[in-house]
């Protein structure tokens, strides 16, 4: 009855004293130690969140709004003119964070007034579309039935959400 009791107390004071050395070195880490870039770039979809919602009547980019052949053209178009100048990274993930909540019209509005910077509006209407597509497609976001339109009225109505990736 003793021994089992002795045994009680040892092994709850092992306890609490375990509990407390770790909730002791957890704190000090986060108090101590700088957020590395990790755990900076982990925060940053969940602080975007609200600015990344997709309002009533409006699609986002993750709805299927492009599809697969056409990200091929765009693939094909961003190879023979955008690469002399982009890297496919500088579309793809993080660096597309700036991005977010903007719409598809954004993007396609500025990548058909200023680029190529060495002859800006010198690509048609559904090559601009498929670079779009293709920056979808970089990003993970899941094809569907319908090309992306080059219309401005459509384009405006869907939304760039990074959130949207699988
Ligand atoms: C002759 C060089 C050149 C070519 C070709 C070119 N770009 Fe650019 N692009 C630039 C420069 C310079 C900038 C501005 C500085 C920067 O953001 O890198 C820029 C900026 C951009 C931006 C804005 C980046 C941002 O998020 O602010 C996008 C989007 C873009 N280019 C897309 C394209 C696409 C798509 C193509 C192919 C159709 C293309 N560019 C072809 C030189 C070029």
């Amino acid at each position: 009855m003793i021994r089992s009791r002795i045994a009680t107390l040892v092994a709850l004071s092992t306890l609490v004293s375990a509990c407390a050395s770790a909730s002791s070195s957890g704190d000090g880490d986060a108090a101590a130690t700088p957020p590395t870039r990790d755990a900076r770039t982990e925060a940053a979809p969940r602080a975007q969140a609200p600015a990344t919602s997709v309002p009533d009547g409006m699609r986002s980019s993750g709805d299927g709004v492009y599809t697969n052949g056409q990200a091929q053209e765009g693939a094909q178009v961003f190879q023979g003119v955008c690469s002399e100048c982009h890297t496919r990274d500088e579309f793809r993930g993080d660096a597309m964070a700036g991005w977010d909540g903007a719409s598809l019209y954004d993007m396609y509005d500025l990548i058909s007034n200023t680029m190529p910077e060495s002859n800006p509006g010198s690509l048609n209407r559904s090559q601009y579309a498929a670079v779009v597509a293709f920056i979808l497609d970089l990003n993970d976001m899941p094809t569907g039935q319908d090309n992306l339109s080059t219309r401005a009225s459509v384009l405006r109505n869907i939304i760039f959400t990074r959130g949207d990736q699988p």
